[in-house]
């Protein structure tokens, strides 16, 4: 039941206004509170008090509510009767958003031949998880990760691979495209260092930037031989970021289609653009200008190709469009990026207007904060140099071990892993994910307060409830609940709400606070509600094993949601 919706319905029905409700700050006033007569005592020609009186008086009618009293200059709090907590509350099932949509989700978007870095923690993680929200609310996903395939890195690399094994048939005038070359596959530790040692190179040499330009335009025109060289360092690097996407227990994309894919569709895009007029040259490239009249703010041309004749990344997003357009035909594309793509993906959508393909309002950048360190600054690994994601995984690990040794306890390598990825993701999703935020592997590993340890430690301590109890007696109908089963139950039946509002504002820290605050209110209900105490009567036994199963479930949908997995000890 959606707890939130159900009683403002009510109360909006009774009082012919509508409500705004809040949690009060202290549970013992009630479980909601409203300022509707505050709102409302203008239009109603009364004064804020003595209209809530006039509201209190209506609301005692409702069949929900044990009491309905004033406070301050007008707050109205209201208290659930227990009676239809009891009744209504039940374990989370499928949730339906109000619209279901078929929504095109463009996360992780990884580039290849470049190992995967902490600035691609966040699209990852909050990628993952408004996935799975948006498919437990009855939204249809397509998952994109769009690939970074068809750039400039492509020629940095193979101009360096050239560099260093210039007699390799790839450069050779007779190079014979109908052979196997698989045997030329590098390891991908070794792959992983071709980029940076090429970008380091062309910075300083220019005539190797220019090499590495020129390939990356001949790559793009169909080189037989620069493209055989891709195809085999492709499947190293694909295999390497599989392995990240499992490691962190992230959904598999439904497409692993990127720049080069969406590459295939530069001539019914070109023909759109010529039509409408859209191209225009400019000192031998060819550009979009998409400034308005209307902008405050400088607004430059997408560039479509360069003066090599290359597809540049703003083209290739161009043809993404295209192509998800005549594939999918999506009511939304939600795009996941760092939050200095914010220009670029402006001057995309607009370009999608002009050309048609979609009206800006269905187009979605979601710009995320920066990951700093303890000192600020954004974080590096102890070398100083911008943190891998594997380092990043190991550092978590490697801090979840040294508690779980400080603790005493005795967990197998999958717990700790659990443990360690829990810790990350958590701390993650439990940000403002537009704000930075600082990360510390050490405390991210704590398994008290608001961290991932805590709530799967919480979990694992109502399996183990659940494990023991086994064909307990049945909940009686008319239980009498106490406080800290209130405040427990009225928390399971916010759910509905939150899972809803965290997928409609794209907050996924609203699920994350949300566990946090179902966690603590299971803990306080743990320790003040035995359960097996032989001075328990078998009626509140069998209430308080029914509130352990409802509460297991919704925190096993919530972390679930979160993409975590629960251990089976801790
Ligand atoms: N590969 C890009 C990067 O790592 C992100 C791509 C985002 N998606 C897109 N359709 N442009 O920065």
């Amino acid at each position: 039941m959606n707890l939130y919706k159900y009683v403002s319905d009510k109360i909006n029905e009774k009082l012919g206004a509508t409500v705004n409700l809040e949690t009060p700050r202290n549970r013992e006033f009630g479980d909601f509170s409203t300022n509707v007569a505050m709102v409302m005592a203008r239009t109603a020609g009364k004064n804020p008090r003595e209209l809530a009186g006039d509201y209190v008086a209506k609301l005692a009618e409702l069949d929900f509510v044990e009491n309905a009293s004033i406070a301050g200059p007008g707050f109205i709090n209201i208290k659930l009767r227990d009676d239809f907590i009891w009744k209504n509350v039940a374990a989370p099932e499928q949730i339906a958003a109000a619209k279901p949509m078929v929504i095109d989700m463009d996360y992780g978007a990884y580039n290849v031949a470049k190992s995967l870095h902490i600035g691609h923690l966040r699209t990852s993680i909050v990628g993952d998880t408004l996935n799975r929200i948006a498919r437990f609310v009855g939204h249809k996903t397509i998952s994109y990760n769009h690939l970074g395939d068809w750039g400039r890195s492509m020629g940095m690399v193979i101009a360096w691979i050239k560099r260093i094994h210039p007699d390799w048939p790839f450069f050779q005038d007779n190079f014979d495209a109908s052979a196997d070359y698989s045997s030329y596959a590098m390891p991908v530790a070794e792959l992983d260092t071709y980029y940076p040692a090429a970008a380091a190179l062309a910075k300083t040499d220019p005539e190797f930037m220019e090499l590495a330009q020129n390939i990356t335009a001949d790559l793009q025109k169909g080189h037989p031989g620069y493209n055989a060289l891709y195809n085999v360092f492709i499947p190293v690097s694909l295999a390497a970021m599989d392995k990240i996407i499992q490691q962190l227990n992230m959904l598999p994309f439904d497409r692993n289609l990127g720049e080069k894919n969406a590459a295939l569709y530069e001539e019914p895009v070109e023909n759109i653009l010529r039509d409408k007029h859209l191209l225009e040259q400019s000192d031998g490239a060819e550009i979009v200008v998409v400034k308005r009249d209307t902008d405050t703010a400088p607004m430059p041309p997408i560039m479509f190709h360069n003066s090599r004749g290359a597809t540049t990344y703003d083209a290739t997003d161009i043809m993404a469009l295209y192509y998800r357009k005549i594939t999918d035909n999506p009511d939304k594309i939600i795009y996941l990026t760092d939050s200095r793509q914010k220009l670029h993906f402006e001057q995309l959508f607009r370009v999608a207007e002009l050309t048609g393909l979609f009206p800006a309002e269905n187009l979605e950048h979601i710009g995320y904060g920066t990951i700093n360190g303890t000192d600020g600054k954004p974080f590096k690994t102890r070398d100083g140099n911008a943190a891998g994601l594997s380092d990043i995984m190991q550092m978590v690990r490697d801090a979840a071990r040294a508690r779980v040794a400080e603790s005493g306890k005795n967990l197998d390598d999958e717990t700790i892993d659990q443990i360690a990825l829990a810790a990350l993701k958590f701390n993650d999703l439990m940000h403002d994910l537009r704000s930075d935020y600082i990360f510390d592997p050490s405390a991210v590993t704590s398994f008290e307060g608001r961290t991932g340890p805590y709530i799967l430690y919480t979990a694992v301590r109502l399996n183990s409830i659940l494990n023991k109890v086994h064909g307990e007696k049945a909940a009686p109908k008319d239980y009498k609940l106490n406080a800290d089963e209130r405040n427990l139950l009225i928390q399971i039946m916010d759910f509905e709400r939150t899972v809803l509002a965290a997928f409609d504002k794209r907050a996924t820290d609203m699920i994350a606070n949300y566990t946090y605050d179902l966690c603590q209110l299971i803990n306080t209900f743990y320790h003040n509600c035995p359960i097996m105490r032989d001075d328990i009567d078998d009626a509140t036994r069998g209430a308080r094993i029914h509130i352990v199963q409802i509460a297991r479930d919704t925190l096993a949908t919530a972390i679930d949601l979160m993409g975590l997995q629960i251990p089976r000890e801790m």
